[in-house]
């Protein structure tokens, strides 16, 4: 309807001069008139020149004045002929109404102020400011004195108004033709092809991007790893299972059943099936038997080992209940080995910025012959190195399955500090012993976090954006690529 009515005014008339008064003659909202002389003007069936003009609007204030009258009118009502005290006057009006009424009021000379009592001054008052209000409301001229006067009060505000004057374009048609954008078969079948105009093709305008499967940064940092892994003569571990018993996860790695980790709150545990079936009956009593009274050297822990407990399926807590079910294996036909893996791991914690209920966990072990902690030193450095972190540090630590243990720490070249990167150790007696291995046979043995150098590389500081239901896939998609030991 706007269409018509502004193509059709152009069919007989020279031009439109101000589309606010087009609007309001043919009863159709501005809005609506504007759009459509955008796109016209867009196709070039009109040409459209810009109209701005400033006018008065009211301002809040205004608009309460405009409805309920001025403070002095209101005021000058509340004020019955024979006077009032002030304190009345001042309990019949709100607050700000009485302050400004008063000043006006003794201004206009309209009321006389005594020491207590207020009265009228004179019979009958014209609240010119309303009157004034609802003309500027109406969009009706008032003189210049007034206006002045209106926006020192603040109750008017200077309004932009934008419009247009229109003129037919030098592809005006009185009905805009709707141009075809394909050549369809039914075009073809009804012959109609012959008088239908097309729209001519952009050559100009930019293709869809094209999208395609992106590698996470932590697949990235992750198959960096493995590389370095594999660089330095590992072979993987399989880690297909997130699902581990208690006995693979602490029990066989001598941690004993009343350590915190091993409680709900550090460790999701499973209702459904709550427990293993199978274990090697003959290994768990030689574990049952090295916590309970020791052997091989040692004392044990001295308590009573209850397979229930070791029966308790969890998410895995580390991937190390991996590397002890495969150290168990090879203890069955010995071959010195180097193991790596890099997958998922579970811990009941409180979610902040740098820790999640699950991330990977990268862990490397070596297997041989009289290895010492010259060995697992040498081999960190060396494996470190390849990830760009040559200083190293080492702090010693504790872990129930390690003696000794070190915690590594690098010195961070753009932090300008030295952050903890890793733990390691030499598996325990305790816990070698059992499976089989033969005694001069040690595992040296670190871990540490997918997530943490990932974050370093990418300069990401909140692991929420890196992993979970939060992630921007945009971040996905445009990652650079980041190479580690640069
Ligand atoms: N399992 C340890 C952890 O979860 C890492 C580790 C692996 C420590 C091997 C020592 C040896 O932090």
């Amino acid at each position: 309807m706007a269409e018509e009515a502004v193509l059709g005014h152009l069919e007989k008339n020279e031009e439109i001069s101000d589309s606010g008064k087009f609007a309001e003659e043919k009863g159709i909202s501005h809005d609506e008139i504007v759009n459509v002389i955008k796109s016209l003007n867009g196709f070039r069936l009109v040409d459209a020149q810009d109209i701005k003009r400033e006018r008065w609007g009211l301002t809040k204030e205004g608009e309460m004045y405009a409805e309920s009258g001025s403070p002095e009118a209101q005021l000058f009502l509340a004020i019955p002929l024979e006077g009032i005290t002030r304190e009345e006057l001042q309990k019949k009006l709100d607050s700000s109404i009485f302050k400004i009424g008063c000043q006006q009021a003794i201004k206009n000379k309209w009321i006389e102020m005594g020491k207590s009592q207020v009265s009228r001054k004179v019979q009958h008052v014209d609240d010119r400011v309303r009157d004034l209000l609802l003309q500027i409301q109406n969009g009706e001229a008032v003189n210049a004195e007034d206006v002045d006067a209106l926006k020192k009060r603040k109750l008017i505000t200077p309004l932009m108004w934008k419009g247009y004057s229109v003129k037919k374009g030098p592809k005006y048609a009185p009905k805009r033709k709707k141009v075809a954008t394909d050549l369809t078969r039914e075009n073809l079948l009804r012959g109609d092809w012959r008088e239908l105009e097309f729209k001519e093709y952009n050559f100009l305008a930019k293709g869809q991007p094209t999208e395609g499967g992106c590698l996470h940064p932590l697949l990235k940092v992750r198959r960096q790893m493995q590389m370095i892994f594999l660089q330095m003569g590992f072979e993987e571990m399989p880690t297909n299972n997130f699902i581990e018993s208690s006995f693979w996860n602490f029990d066989a790695l001598f941690q004993p059943q009343q350590h915190p980790a091993r409680d709900s709150h550090d460790t999701f545990f499973l209702k459904e099936p709550s427990t293993t079936k199978m274990l090697p009956e003959d290994y768990v009593e030689r574990v049952k038997a090295v916590h309970e009274s020791g052997g091989y050297g040692s004392r044990g822990y001295g308590y009573e080992w209850k397979r229930e407990e070791a029966n308790k399926n969890l998410l895995r807590t580390h991937t190390t209940a991996v590397s002890t079910r495969m150290l168990y294996a090879l203890a069955q036909d010995f071959a010195p080995k180097k193991y790596y893996s890099i997958d998922r791991v579970f811990r009941n914690e409180a979610v902040d910025r740098t820790h999640l209920a699950e991330f990977h966990q990268i862990e490397g072990l070596i297997c041989d012959h009289g290895l010492t902690l010259g060995h697992l030193i040498g081999v960190l450095e060396d494996f470190f190195s390849r990830l760009g972190m040559s200083k190293l540090k080492f702090k010693p630590a504790y872990n129930p399955y390690t003696e000794p243990s070190m915690e590594i720490f690098s010195y961070h070249e753009g932090l300008g500090k030295w952050v903890e990167i890793g733990n390691s150790g030499m598996f325990r007696p305790e816990m070698l012993l059992p499976m089989g291995l033969p005694e001069d046979v040690q595992v040296i043995a670190w871990g540490l976090s997918l997530e943490r150098p990932t974050m370093i590389l990418y300069g990401i500081d909140n692991i929420r954006d890196l992993f979970g239901h939060k992630v921007d896939l945009g971040l996905i998609k445009r990652n650079p690529l980041c190479r580690l030991g640069l």
